[in-house]
This record gives structure tokens, sequence and C-alpha cells, in this order.
């Protein structure tokens, strides 16, 4: 049985004021039993970094998990403007988007630096949320499977299977992004399934254990025709993340999957 996680992607959103009302709000939610049976998932929130430690202080007096939206694949020294494992765990992260498609595609990210921080993360004890997912041009091209098993691969060739006892993997199809054109329960169960195939060719164990969360668009109305497809085990949530009542609909549709 796997323990839904429900993340928050805050992305470059929210300043001092409003980011400790965000907290405010979903603090007091979850402490009125907004979300039935909160304790049955994992809910995450990853704010920019520079209040990481301003909502982590907050996180602590709650069930709510703290993270990153990026992390250095270096350990320490001359790297002008980045920030270590070591520096965010200090601050309270606990998990670590890496590979995001805005990272891949504005930043130009590679798969293999994308495995690189994979790695980095597990060494520090920080959870990786591996994500993974087609361009719109991929899908109309017939290519989304080909492309999601090709960036698992590359994380299971660099860390090792036994990295997914931990890693989460995230189903993110780059044209559901912030268009408010979710992927139907469908497509994204068909990809999800994909994606636990290719861990099962490794380790068929390590496969039924690994969460994978589907993101894009996903909102209080669509979350729980999504999280009821066998191989979705929660969500990674742009936009509604940062509407307290959406953002607790969304966990309490996971609570209840
Ligand atoms: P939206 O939920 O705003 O589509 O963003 C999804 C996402 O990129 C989460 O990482």
């Amino acid at each position: 049985m796997r323990k839904s996680l429900v993340a928050g992607n805050w992305k470059m959103n929210g300043n001092k004021v409003s980011v400790d009302a965000l907290m405010d709000g979903l603090m007091s939610g979850l402490n009125s039993g907004a979300v039935p049976a909160s304790e049955s998932i994992d809910i995450l929130v990853c704010p920019s970094t520079v209040y990481l430690s301003q909502v982590a202080d907050k996180a602590a007096q709650s069930v709510i998990n703290t993270g990153v939206q990026n992390i250095s694949q270096f350990e320490s020294g001359a790297y002008t403007g980045e920030l270590s494992l070591a520096m965010l765990v200090d601050f309270g992260c606990c998990y670590a988007i890496v590979g995001h498609s805005e990272r891949r595609s504005l930043f130009g990210e590679t798969d293999a630096q994308v495995a690189d921080k994979c790695e980095a993360a597990l060494n520090a004890g920080v959870t990786p949320i591996l994500c993974v997912g087609e361009s719109l041009e991929q899908r109309d091209a017939g290519e989304a499977l080909a492309v999601v098993t090709e960036q698992v691969l590359t994380v299971i060739e660099r860390c090792g299977i036994a990295a997914f006892n931990t890693a989460v993997i995230a189903y993110e199809p780059v044209w559901a992004i912030g268009t408010g054109r979710t992927a139907s329960p469908e497509q994204a169960q068909e990809v999800h399934a994909a994606i636990r195939a290719v861990l099962h060719d490794a380790d068929a164990e390590v496969a039924a254990a690994t969460r994978i969360l589907y993101g894009g668009s996903v909102g209080a109305a669509n979350a729980a025709e999504l999280f009821a497809q066998r191989d979705i085990d929660g969500g990674l949530v742009g936009g509604a993340s940062l509407k307290v009542d959406d953002f607790l609909a969304i966990c309490s549709a996971a609570a209840a999957a």
C-alpha cells in the first residue's frame, strides 16, 4: 500500500506576508478537520527557497513537510549563486523537486544533470521528486512513453533502482502545466503504468512501492478522478497549491482515494 503524497510547488510566487497567510490558512484548515484522515497522506509544500526557513518553522507545528524546487548537484565550493543540499537541510528541507520541466526547458537542465541532482539529494537524506513528462509535439508524434521511459532510465542507470525505495516520480506532461488542460485520468494512468513497468523491469518490489504523482493543472474539481487511478499516488500541484481551499480539497481527495 503506497501512502499518497500531495505536494504544492509554489514556483516563483509569494512574499513574506502572503507565505505566512498561506501557511496559516493551511494549518488552521488541517487543525479544524478540513482534510479528513490527513494523517493518512503526506503533505508537502515547496516555497521559493528564500522562504524555506520561514515556512519550515511554521510547518514544524503541523503535519506539513517542507521542500525546495531545485537543488545544486554539487556539495560545496565555487558555485556562485547555488545552494547546496547541506544548506537546504539546515533550513528544514526534506524533499526536493528535481528536473521540473521549467528547469529543463528554461534553464537547460539535461537528463544527466537531473540524475546527478537525484543522487546528490539521496546522499543528503533528502527525498527527490523526479519530474518527467513529454511536450505536446512529442505526444502528438506518439513519443510520450518513449520520452518518459528514457527520463526514468537515465536516473536508474545513474543512481540504481534502489534509489526508488526513496525517490518519488512526478509525471507532468508539459502541455498540461499551467494551461488548465489536464491529462485525462486514462491518459495519465497509461503513462503512470508505463513508468511503473520500467521500474518493474529493474525490481518488482521497488516498482510496487514507488510513489508516482501526477502534475499538470490538478485542481479541486479533477483531483478525485485522477487519484482514483490505480497507479496515481497523489499530485504535484502548481497554481492550485497557492489557494488554501483548493489545496486542502486536493489533499482531501488524496486522503479519500
Ligand atoms: P499547474 O498545477 O499550475 O499546472 O503546475 C503544475 C506544476 O508544474 C507543478 O510542478
